[in-house]
Parts: structure tokens; sequence; C-alpha cells
């Protein structure tokens, strides 16, 4: 989601929306202003792109010189004109960007006193919270909206209005970006760069915990316990469509950075660490259900197909559940069968693919059991389903997926740990250590993407070549494809996929001196099979990148090039004598592995991509969302 805030000595309804269009990139199911318009503050909000709220604005005008504004991408609640932002309680109004863990307990506490909810959304509870800290008088509003926010737990940036304080905006933030900007007698507050460059390039960074009390005069800072904070602007010079970007050349590296966020907000609220189990009401499937169900079938089409290969492992692995994955385009032309005891699970990051949807309709239509597990909310795949669980990545912007990719694989690893308890195959100390392999997944992925500088020059040295393999075993088969696939998609350089033990069967009759072959070989159950593979490689004088473990200097033995490499016509195999192509990821839990390994192949592709100088964000062909046959 988008959020913008103004308060100064202009009319500001404009000035907003023109804020909100910058921000659209991160959201558009809903839109919508709340102002202090002389009468009190008064909304005006719209459901879909950011014309409809223009529309609703022309008929129903909003002046006033403070104000905040919302684009919507909805994670609580269906994108309808209800769930859509700013939301009301008593005086005050309130906009969100994040999600409220606890927002459950909040609401329930709310409504033991008599609250009434006019939306499904996490954030209305915020505007609740902050109104009852009104009532009960907090001597201000920013005290108001301190208490509230001490008892929320979860990822916010919110910007509040109340009709109590009419020449203040408070602006707060925890895990979720805000930015304050210094305009002369204005001030501005946005999720995002973007949204201010038209005003001012003078900027304060909040930091988490953070809130300020925003006047045309200036922003008071203060941490959430009260205490004073002091902190320059700062000048920035980006160009608006560098900014819309974060500063980053294309919108794919920018979501593959993202990534450590993205799976941060979608396990966000959904484990119990003391119990070491995922929470039920967050998986879209009752406990009864994932009691009485005999078979997993996964359906899905491109890069979904890949996490739902891992979460076919998994479901094997934690639930000891049959478990199969089909492509979508497949099932619905065939004749598959399914009983009233299978659950299927539909994986699709935009919750539209029409191949997926048949599927799920034809699994429906012999009484199977369907939970979608997608990105889009209340999006048709969902829709058609029984149960949902979503992935909270955000909108995904380049048509080669990655961080839905890896939010999926968040996403399958909780159902199958869910699964695995429901069921008593999966003891309380596994639980707990796989749970608390994902918990601790974001941060591993960052030292992962910290090698970013290699691998693009790994891609450099590499970037001419014709065809590449890349080979996994376990769940870094799925990887190795998803690898293939990311290289294929953005880059048109023909690339294989293959389960490391199935090379001998057909691809090792490929390797020569200047096919490189990518190995898969962390250490994990496979390790040394897939090494055996990597050393068949080398003995055909085949070039290897290889992705293992920090500090395999076995790995990084083999790898190195041999000295018949050395006298070369191709300038990238001298290079190729400096170091070894090798990326290391570190040690972690084996069920998170293919949530790190996958990142350098994203990054290998992108930088191949990128020194080719395709298109990446929009690669030639391919569409984002598949809605035909
Ligand atoms: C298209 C996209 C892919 C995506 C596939 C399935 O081909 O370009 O990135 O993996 O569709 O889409 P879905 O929305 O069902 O995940």
């Amino acid at each position: 989601c988008g959020i913008v805030a103004y308060v100064g000595e202009r009319e500001c309804a404009g000035i907003l929306v023109d804020g909100l269009r910058m921000l659209e990139y991160r959201g558009y199911d809903s839109a919508g202003l709340a102002l202090h318009t002389g009468r009190g503050v008064e909304i005006v909000r719209a459901v879909g792109k950011l014309t409809n709220l223009d529309q609703a604005l022309a008929k129903n005008p909003l002046a006033g010189r403070i104000g905040i504004g919302h684009t919507r991408w909805a994670t609580h609640g269906r994108p309808n004109e209800a769930n859509a932002h700013p939301h009301v309680a008593g005086k005050v109004a309130v906009v969100h960007n994040g999600i409220i863990e606890n927002h459950a307990a909040l609401r329930q506490q709310l409504e033991a006193k008599g609250t009434r909810f006019s939306s499904d959304t996490d954030t209305e509870i915020v505007a609740h919270l902050i109104q009852e800290a009104m009532t009960e008088g907090a001597p201000s509003f920013g005290e108001a909206v301190r208490r509230a926010l001490g008892r929320v737990k979860g990822a916010y940036g919110i910007a509040a209005v109340s009709g109590d304080a009419p020449d203040e905006i408070v602006v707060a933030k925890d895990s979720s970006p805000l930015v304050i900007g210094v305009g002369k007698d204005e001030m501005l507050a946005a999720s995002d760069i973007p949204a201010l460059l038209a005003h001012t390039r003078d900027v304060i960074f909040l930091e988490d915990g953070e809130m300020a009390v925003l006047r045309k005069s200036g922003a008071t800072i203060t941490k959430l316990d009260g205490t004073l904070v002091t902190r320059a602007a700062r000048h920035i010079e980006w160009s608006a469509s560098q900014a819309e970007k974060g500063g980053y050349k294309h919108f794919m590296l920018k979501e593959i950075m993202e990534q450590p966020r993205a799976i941060e907000d979608t396990i966000r609220g959904r484990i119990n660490v003391s119990e070491a189990d995922v929470v039920p009401e967050e998986i879209g499937i009752s406990v009864a259900l994932a009691k009485s169900i005999t078979r997993v079938y996964f359906v899905a089409c491109g890069t979904s197909a890949h996490a739902a290969m891992a979460g076919r492992y998994w479901v094997e692995q934690l639930a000891k559940l049959p478990s199969t994955v089909e492509i979508g385009s497949e099932v619905r032309y065939r004749e598959p069968v399914f009983t009233p005891t299978d659950l299927v699970v539909a994986v699709s990051q935009s919750g539209e693919t029409a191949d997926t949807l048949a599927a799920v309709k034809a699994a429906k239509a012999q009484g199977a059991h369907v939970l979608a597990v997608a990105n889009v909310l209340d999006s048709a795949i969902p829709r058609a389903s029984e149960g949902a669980l979503y992935t909270h990545a955000g909108p995904e912007i380049g048509v080669a997926s990655t961080k839905c990719f890896t939010t999926q694989l968040a996403a399958l690893l909780m159902l199958a740990v869910y699964l695995g308890r429901r069921r008593g195959t999966l003891v309380q100390d596994e639980a707990r250590r796989v749970l608390g392999g994902l918990l601790r997944g974001a941060h591993d992925m960052r030292t992962v993407l910290e090698q970013k500088d290699k691998i693009q020059f790994i891609a450099k040295k590499f970037h001419r070549s014709r065809d590449m393999l890349f080979l996994g075993r376990g769940t870094g088969f799925p990887i190795a494809l998803e690898g293939a696939l990311k290289l294929k998609e953005i880059s048109y350089i023909h690339a294989e996929g293959y389960a490391a033990g199935e090379m001998k069967h057909g691809p090792i009759a490929l390797i020569d001196e200047e096919m490189p072959v990518v190995v898969l070989c962390p250490k994990d159950a496979h390790y040394e099979k897939t090494v055996s593979n990597l050393e068949e490689v080398r003995a055909r004088e085949g070039i290897v990148i290889a992705v293992c473990t920090q500090g395999d200097a076995e790995v990084a033995r083999l790898v190195t090039p041999s000295i018949s490499q050395i006298p070369s016509r191709s300038p990238r195999q001298s290079f190729a004598l400096s170091e070894p192509d090798v990326v290391e990821i570190p040690e972690v839990e084996p069920e998170i592995l293919p949530l790190l390994t996958v990142v350098p192949l994203q990054l290998l592709a992108y930088y191949i991509a990128d020194y080719k100088g395709t298109d990446v964000d929009q690669p030639r062909n391919l569409a984002k969302t598949v809605t035909v046959e």
C-alpha cells in the first residue's frame, strides 16, 4: 500500500492524489482521501485504480489544507469500498500500510466493549484504538496515537488526522517505510520518496518505533516511549522514475532485494513461536479437514509450479501425506481423478491464471477440497476455492516472478508444518526446528543478497553463453528448474533445469568447455551425491558455477578451472582462472535452503539479461497474468 499526507497552506486534495499516483505501483485495489474541510474530517474513497478516486472527487470535492491519502494493496478484507482506506472511528481517520499482527485479539477486546466495525480490515482497529485513547482523556492527539500504537504488534506506516486536532497530522512507523518531506510552510509524508518529489527533495526518514506530529511549521519526532528525536533533513537528488524503482535500475532487481521483507510479511502473525506451531486461522483450512485428507494435489503453472514442487517434498516429509504436483494446462485437458478426501492446493501469484483456475473447477466438480495460495486478495482462484492462504509479497511489477516465488515457498512450508502438526506426524521439537529456521530465513537471505556484486561478476563472464544447465537434488531440483526458467524468460538464453541424478541419462552429452553448469550443492542430505555429479561435469571439462554452503573448501577446489582450461580463445575462460565461480549461502535448516539457493539464480539471470540489454521487466512475448489457455 502507499500513503501520503499533507499539511500546509495549499489546497491539498490534488496534491494528495498526485502523490498517490506516484505510489500506485504499490497497489491499486482502492484509494481514498481524508481532509479537514472545516466541517470536521471528511472522506472520499473508491474501489479500483486512482482514476476512480478522481471521478469520485469530481462528484464530491473535498476542500482543505490538511489531509491524508492511501492507495491499497489488499491484505485483510476484500478490495471493496468498505475496506478502502481511510478508516474512520469517531473523529479519527487513519491510513495504514502494513499488517497488524495481533488484529484478532484487539478486535475482540474492542468488540467486547461495544465497538462496531464497518470493515474487515486490521487498519480500522487502529482508528478505534486512537479514538478510544482520545475519549479516555489523552492530553493530545499525538499522545492518543502513541497510546494506541503501544497496543499494536506488527508492521505499520500510518498517518492519522482527528477532528479534535485541526492543525495536525500524526505519522508513525514500524517495519513499513515512511518518509517525511520538509517544505516551505508545509510538511508532507509518504511511504516512498516519489510521492514527495514534486514538492520537496528535503526528506527525513522515520525509523522503526518512531512517530511524528506534523504541522505546517515543522515536524516533532519522538520515539514511541516519548523520547524526543532530533534528525536533520537530507537532500536527495533522485529523478522521479529512479525513485519509483527505489533507486534500482529495474523493478525486478528491486523485487529481488525486497524478498527478505516479503518473507517477513508473509510469516508475520502466522507462526506461534512458543507452541512451535502455525496459527490455524491463518492457513485457510480447518483442523478437521487437515486431519481427514488423504492426499495433497498441487496445481500451478510456471514459477508457481516450481514452488508447488518444493511444497510437495515438504508435505511428504513433514505431514507424511501422498502428494503430487500437476501443471494446470495438463490437468484441465486430461481426465484427472479427484476424491472428496483430496486437498487440492492451487498455487498462483496472480490468482487469475486460466489453466490453474480450470483445474480448480475440475477438482471441485469431483468433490475435492481446494485451498488457494495466492498473492492477490480476492482474485479468481481464491474466490473459486474454499480457503485461501495469501502470500504478502505486495505488488510484483516485474513479469518474471521473484518475491512472489519465495513467499510461496514460505507459505507452503507453513502449510506443511500445519498439516504435520494436525496429523501428528511432526513432533513439536521438529516443528520448532523448521519454524525457527523459517523465522531466521529473511536474515539469512540478506546474507545471500550481500553477494550480489560477486554474482554480477559471474554474470559478466557468462552472459554470452548460448546454453546453460542447472542441476539440483531434493528441493534443489525445483530450484534448478526455476533458475533455468528465470534465465530463459529474461535473457533468452536456452537453459535447462535437471534433477542432478538424472544428468547421466541425457544432458551429460551436452557438457563441453563452452556450456556453464550451475550446480546447487549446499550441505544437505544429498550433498555427497550432488558433489559427485559436479565432479562428473568437471571430468568432462565442463564449466561449473556452484551454489554451496559457506566455507565449503571442497566445492571451491573442485570448481576451480583445471590447467587444461588455461590457454583459451575465449576471454571469459581466462577470467574464470582468477577465482572459482562459487556463491556461498549460510548454513541453515535444510527446509530453508530453497528460499536461499534461488536468490543467486535470480540475480544471475537478472545480471545476464542486463548485460545483454534485454527488457528485463517486460520480456518479449511474456505476460504477468495469463488469463488465456
Ligand atoms: C506467467 C508469469 C509467471 C508465472 C506464471 C503463473 O507465465 O509470467 O511469472 O509464474 O504465469 O502465474 P500465476 O499467477 O498463476 O502464479
